[in-house]
């Protein structure tokens, strides 16, 4: 379990008078805390992949390089971010539903490790692309299962899906592409939900991968040497959400895990957990100065230095069905709370960070901490709109503080 925010008060403290605000603070330790916790629960079956969309800060993806042993990620632009990153080619995984050719070109040139195709076209464009190039590419084959179980934020499969092949035509295409000559098929991926806090969500998803890993494996007589599992492990948002159980999850797949890896076909298939936010959401907060305090028809109304334009998941306009507060304090407490509407600095009333929230009384210059945050930022946001200044971005391993802002 992570400890409370609230405890890393003086070090947010410290971040913001030294680098201002608006800042995401990324605490590494808390990423070393969640890649244990995971390595503990799953690490008997699973190596980990990280999806660099989640959050693609070249420093954080540094960083990340001697905890996580793979990234996933969907667009050239993230190749190479994780490149410069320090990051081989060959580890990566390239997923999108909507690759351009040019991608898909530089991907081959650069090696890429798994490019993980998302359709039959893509896979004739990426074998033409592969022959001219006189190499073989690497692929997965994304599936999109018929069917998502309750408890999922996000469904990208069980219904039409522009992700992956459906697997009710599966059974016509993979054969297809098992027999294009440029192209090498080293295992299948399945991503189909995400953000679930419920355990039993997430074994029954895990057992219809399992199951539709099995069928088309041996339909297509394939051995593989991966098969990624997307994990859909999710991160408490909003008060009351429950933590998730990971090791509930562990005790409850693991007979399933161990029979496939005894079946002689999956003797030497490494299975792969793709995830996101479990590993850093919750290692990341975003920091926003008090700017104004307003008083309007009955409502406290704290203006800030950034709201949509820094966080939009934090505004609701991310995902979310229902809007809800996220988690967020006042750095350095204060003794009695009222209730508060928080604003940031646009001309637009959906720029709302929270409603009827309580704090502590704020004046101009105090700061609110707002959380999971690492996950889903500055990248997700809409940073150019109305011309505010860009998000800070700030690491703290131990007691130091780097500035780790995109130039
Ligand atoms: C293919 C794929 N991989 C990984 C992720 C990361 O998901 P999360 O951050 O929810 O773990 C997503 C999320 O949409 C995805 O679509």
């Amino acid at each position: 379990m992570l400890p409370p925010w609230t405890d890393a008060d003086p070090l947010l403290a410290a971040a913001a008078d030294r680098f201002g605000t608006p800042a995401y603070v990324y605490l590494t330790d808390r990423i070393t805390a969640r890649a244990e916790q995971l390595n503990a629960d799953f690490g008997r079956w699973f190596k980990l992949s990280y999806a660099v969309k989640c959050n693609p800060n070249v420093a954080l993806l540094s960083w990340l390089k001697g905890s996580v042993p793979y990234l996933d990620v969907s667009s050239i632009g993230e190749v190479r971010r994780a490149i410069s990153a320090g990051w081989s080619a060959s580890d990566l995984s390239f997923t999108g539903p909507a690759k351009r050719r040019a991608e898909l070109a530089e991907a081959v040139s650069l090696g890429v490790g798994d490019v993980v195709l998302e359709s039959l076209e893509e896979a004739l464009a990426l074998d033409e692309l592969a022959g001219a190039a006189g190499v073989k590419a690497h692929v997965l084959v994304r599936l999109s299962p018929d069917r998502v179980p309750k408890g999922f934020g996000d469904h990208m499969a069980g219904r039409p899906s522009p992700f992956g092949i459906d697997v009710e035509v599966a059974a016509d295409v993979l054969p297809r592409i098992a027999a294009l000559p440029n192209l090498h098929l080293a295992g299948l991926h399945i991503y189909s939900g995400t953000q679930s806090l419920k355990p039993e969500a997430i074994v029954e998803n895990w057992r219809i991968f399992i199951d539709q890993f099995r069928k088309f494996c041996s339909l297509i007589d394939l051995c593989p040497e991966r098969l990624v599992f997307g994990s859909g492990l999710g991160i408490p948002h909003h008060s009351g959400d429950q933590m998730l159980d990971t090791s509930a999850i562990s005790a409850a797949i693991g007979t399933d895990l161990e029979a496939l890896k005894a079946e002689p076909r999956f003797a030497s298939t490494e299975l792969v957990l793709e995830l996101g936010r479990y590993l850093v959401g919750e290692a990341g907060v975003f920091l926003t100065s008090v700017l104004r305090v307003k008083s309007s028809r009955g409502s406290k109304i704290i203006l800030c230095d950034a709201g949509m334009n820094g966080h939009l998941a934090a505004t609701g306009q991310f995902g979310m069905v229902l809007r809800r507060n996220y988690l967020m304090h006042r750095v350095g407490g204060g003794e009695t709370t009222e209730k508060v509407d928080v604003h940031g600095p646009l001309c637009t009333s959906i720029d709302r960070l929270a409603s009827g929230v309580e704090l502590p009384a704020l004046s101009p210059g105090d700061i609110i901490a707002v959380y999971p945050s690492g996950a889903y930022g500055p990248t997700a946001s809409p940073q150019s709109f109305i011309s505010h200044p860009v998000m800070r971005e700030l690491l703290i391993e131990g007691d130091q503080m780097t500035d780790i802002s995109p130039p």
